[in-house]
């Protein structure tokens, strides 16, 4: 059984909330699971909730994800048929693109293309919002393509942002989002895609 299901593969650079919301939704699933989770950090919470899930993770550096077909291999030993990046930041290599063409997704906290770019990850995007006194932001996923954040935008959720907000509160309602949403688009995008 297990081997007919769709399997994913969570690139992560720090907590993994995202990550966690997703390893927690396909749990349980006949279809979807959760194969892989890969991290730059060797730090990053994420080891930890993956490891709470039984889920085998990889921790690799900057020589191993450019230079190499390491990872590439490591993702079709796996039979990885999806890659969701939730917080992970750094551009992913041509090699990989070329490996997974439209099967790299992004998770980023704000309505691109607003708000995106290199640099442009968690508090900043946040504090950026604030200095511009925006009334709304939300989340936007996306595919991934070889510019930071650029890639065919999947789906976007708004929320409104009211004058006593502070960054806190801000962050607060686009994670809600995030978890929501993330989980869900990724299961509708599996289910839209041939078995091969
Ligand atoms: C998420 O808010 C995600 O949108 C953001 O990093 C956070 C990771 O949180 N990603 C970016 O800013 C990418 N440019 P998590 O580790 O708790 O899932």
């Amino acid at each position: 059984m297990s081997n007919l299901k769709k399997r994913i593969a969570i690139f992560a650079s720090g907590s993994g909330s995202n990550a966690q919301k997703i390893m927690e939704y396909f749990k349980n699933s006949d279809t979807i699971e959760v194969g892989l989770i890969l991290t730059n950090n060797p730090d990053a919470f994420v080891l930890q909730r993956a490891d709470n899930f039984e889920i085998p993770s990889h921790i690799f550096d900057k020589q191993e994800f450019t230079k190499t077909d390491n990872i590439i291999n490591l993702l079709e030993n796996h039979s990885i048929d999806l890659i969701v990046l939730a917080g992970f930041l750094w551009l992913i290599p041509q090699n990989l693109l070329n490996a997974y063409p439209n099967k790299i997704i992004n998770i980023h906290p704000s309505l691109l293309p607003k708000y995106g770019g290199k640099g442009m990850y968690g508090d900043k995007v946040h504090l950026e919002i604030m200095k511009n006194n925006e009334t709304e932001s939300g989340v936007t996923i996306h595919f991934v393509n070889q510019h930071f954040d650029e890639g065919e935008i999947i789906y976007q959720s708004h929320f409104k942002i009211t004058k006593n907000d502070n960054l806190e509160m801000i962050k607060f309602k686009g994670q809600q989002l995030e978890h929501t949403h993330y989980p869900k688009v990724i299961e509708g995008l599996l289910k839209k895609m041939k078995s091969i």
